[in-house]
């Protein structure tokens, strides 16, 4: 066996999702279909330096420093790539990651870093095919496999979209150019450590007694939010964003046990946001996820409108600790690398 040594850089950029993916089965299978927003600004890059030797050691660090817990999902992934393409023994990887938004900004971390970890092990045994990046991203956390695509994606089977599938993300074409490049304002409301985690919340799902008509109801809020996108309709839009946002809190407080993750803050901006937005007929709408932190999405057009208001209200309110700018990019990439070090 030839030794040698490789190094490339993978970025991968968070999502937030527009309809939520809350309930799953089997091996990592959504119970409804989601879609998403790949964002730009708020990504995980990882280095990857690659040996090839029969020892198949595996380091991570995150910023250069070990870190208790981070590994266990990367590890997870690693063994079950391995599974399928016993060849990634033959490596030994030393991974250092690292994040451009804070921890407990209501920004998932698994989405850009699972991504990002599946792209880079395939890329070790040259598999670059997005379908099968996808596939391995979810298996590491089921958001992830939106961010391996750019701008709206859509994970899940539906008769909607053709070539769908429950297995990685597809990418929304038809889309009025009203909806690109959409941006994101990302307010923290509170960077306290997540009351619950997606896991816990998915498993809420399994006995929750509105997860039945919840499924459904998913797949009809997909469908107008399709019909939105195609027709540049903000306001069919805005209200079945607004509508996800609030019944996956709703699930959240009425499962058992019961959660409550917005926080006064939360319901102070929705509440203030609504009414400024009857006035100002902005083209932005705000969605949340599993947390109290709250996304605008808005129209480039907008901004300056959407950013005055933010700044009024979090003056006024003194709620919010500060606000992320971000706005629609690319998927999952390999940065540089593709010869020998
Ligand atoms: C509320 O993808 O983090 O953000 O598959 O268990 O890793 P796992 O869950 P995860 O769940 C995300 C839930 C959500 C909604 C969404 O992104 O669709």
């Amino acid at each position: 066996m030839e030794n040698f040594t490789r190094s490339y850089l993978v970025r991968s950029a968070s999502n937030i999702a527009l309809i939520k993916y809350w309930g799953k089965h089997s091996e990592q299978l959504p119970c409804n279909p989601s879609l998403s927003l790949t964002l730009t600004n708020c990504y995980t890059e990882s280095s990857f330096t690659v040996a090839k030797d029969s020892r198949g050691a595996l380091e991570f660090t995150l910023e250069g420093k070990q870190k208790e817990g981070f590994d266990s999902k990367a590890l997870k992934l690693h063994q079950r790539i391995a599974r399928d393409y016993p060849q990634l023994l033959d490596f030994s990887f030393n991974v250092d990651s690292r994040n451009t938004f804070p921890h407990g900004a209501g920004i998932a971390s698994s989405a850009s870093a699972l991504s990002c970890l599946a792209q880079g092990f395939l890329e070790a045994i040259g598999v670059r095919e997005q379908g099968l990046i996808g596939h391995y991203a979810r298996l590491g956390s089921g958001s992830a496999c939106r961010s391996v695509l750019d701008g709206l994606s859509l994970w899940g089977t539906t008769k909607l979209i053709e070539g769908s599938s429950d297995d990685y993300a597809v990418p929304v074409k038809d889309i009025d150019p009203t909806f690109l490049g959409l941006r994101d304002s990302i307010l923290v409301v509170s960077s306290e450590e997540k009351e619950v985690s997606s896991s816990a919340g998915h498993a809420l799902m399994e006995t929750h007694p509105y997860a039945k008509r919840r499924f459904e109801v998913a797949r009809e809020n997909l469908e107008k939010l399709l019909i939105s996108l195609k027709n540049g309709d903000w306001n069919s839009f805005i209200e079945v964003v607004e509508r996800e946002a609030l019944e996956l809190h709703a699930l959240m407080m009425t499962g058992i046990p019961s959660y409550t993750l917005m926080r006064p803050g939360s319901l102070d901006f929705i509440v203030k946001f609504r009414k400024w937005r009857l006035e100002s007929e902005a083209r932005a709408a705000f969605t949340l996820d599993a947390g109290p932190n709250i996304h605008v999405i808005h129209s480039p057009e907008d901004t300056h409108l959407v950013q005055a208001f933010i700044q009024d209200w979090m003056k006024s309110s003194g709620y919010a600790e500060r606000v992320i700018e971000d706005v629609a990019g690319r998927g999952t990439r390999t940065l540089e690398g593709k010869g020998r070090a």
